[in-house]
């Protein structure tokens, strides 16, 4: 197969963000169809991973320009997933760590003249619309009846904005909530808060997730990247609703040998429980999130209603890995290489988990 003039072979991807959840993937799938990746990675981060793949790393930050010309430099296609992701800590660091971010990553793909920009965005974009029976595409507006410290969404639709300023060839794609091996942020969060029992089902229980397996998500970003009809166009990535909140839970708690959760708690309750938890986070000057939040309500607790019309009709792009077996690779990855850290072991106090799990825990 050849793109460009170029086999795929010679075909050089640059990823920001690839020691990253969703960039990972991106990398473990262009090494297997047998492209070359460049990781920007910084001098902080964990290229364990990345090493095995055979992946190049050249270290940079994205909040420093002058050294990101000469790591782009020769890109064919360059795969901006890295961000600050999660609900929690002041603008100033949204600001720089997305927006500035972006900005100067732009500049240096401009200057170098790379062939394709692929930029992750995500379906937060468009803010917190009334949900009703819609089903949202990608003409919906963004920036919805943002919330107080929507720092997050507005960050990343400054982002969206500055790539529809950019004068070359550039592809967004919003994913939905991604899960799978190498997640950092949400599943740890998800299964902390079942260790100490703090896990209520919101509302009946009986709305259908978002949830995105992030092996698909990279598929769709790569076919996306490179599509002719994708040039200027962005995608939804999401699910279509494969499993409810309830059964997601159900699952979950059965691959963990744990007692089925029954407390309930209404979205309203939720919400506000979570605003005030953030109400007193921000005095108290909270440097993690609160256990509780509104992105974490909204995260589990709304319907899914994002089409992926588009992305199937472009890119024959739609999820292909069920809920089912995303868990289990996401818990095997979780078992043996997440709690075997001491780092992250040490924040889970009892270790319990990694006895159920069968991890060390010692
Ligand atoms: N996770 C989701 O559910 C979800 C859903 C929709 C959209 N998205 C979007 O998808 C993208 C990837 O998300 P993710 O969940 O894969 O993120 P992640 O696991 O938190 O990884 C973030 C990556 O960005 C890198 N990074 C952060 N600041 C950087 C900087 N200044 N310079 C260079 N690298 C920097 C991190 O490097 P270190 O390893 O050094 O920290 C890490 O590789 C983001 O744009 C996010 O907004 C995520």
């Amino acid at each position: 197969m050849r793109h460009g003039g170029k086999g795929l072979t010679d075909r050089l991807n640059v990823i920001t963000g690839a020691t990253g959840l969703l960039g990972s993937h991106i990398a473990e799938h262009l090494r297997l169809r047998g492209e070359r990746v460049r990781a920007l990675v910084r001098p902080t981060s964990d290229t364990t991973f990345l090493k095995q793949l055979g992946v190049e790393l050249v270290t940079g930050d994205l909040t420093k320009p002058a050294g990101l010309p000469g790591i782009l430099d020769g890109a064919d296609v360059v795969y901006h997933c890295a961000a600050r992701v999660g609900d929690w800590g002041p603008w100033r660091v949204f600001q720089r760590e997305i927006i500035d971010a972006t900005a100067n990553l732009l500049g240096a793909c401009h200057a170098v003249g790379v062939g394709r920009v692929l930029h992750v965005s995500s379906i937060i974009v468009y803010g917190h619309p009334h949900l009703g029976d819609a089903c949202f595409t990608e003409d919906e507006p963004l920036g919805q009846n943002l919330w107080l410290w929507d720092h997050y969404c507005r960050a990343k639709v400054r982002a969206e904005e500055l790539c529809r300023q950019y004068l070359g060839e550039l592809t967004i794609v919003r994913p939905s909530w991604i899960y799978g091996p190498r997640d950092r942020t949400t599943l740890p969060r998800l299964l902390k808060a079942l260790d100490a029992g703090r896990v209520a089902i919101i509302g009946r229980g009986d709305n259908l997730l978002n949830i995105v397996y992030a092996g698909d998500v990279a598929e769709g970003a790569i076919r996306a990247a490179n599509h002719p009809r994708a040039k200027g166009q962005a995608y939804n990535l999401s699910s279509e609703g494969e499993i409810t909140q309830q059964d997601f839970l159900d699952l979950l708690v059965e691959e963990l040998e744990r007692p089925r959760i029954r407390r309930r708690v209404s979205y309203r309750l939720a919400y506000w429980g979570g605003f005030l938890s953030e109400v007193i986070g921000r005095m108290i000057r909270l440097r993690r999130p609160p256990h509780l939040t509104r992105y974490a309500v909204a995260l589990v607790g709304r319907p899914t209603r994002f089409s992926i019309a588009k992305a199937r009709e472009h890119l024959g792009w739609q999820p292909r890995i069920g809920v089912v077996e995303g868990l289990r690779r996401t818990l095997e990855w979780y078992r043996k290489d997440y709690l075997n850290r001491d780092h992250e072991r040490a924040a889970f106090p009892t270790a319990v988990l990694a006895s159920r799990l069968g991890g060390r825990t010692t």
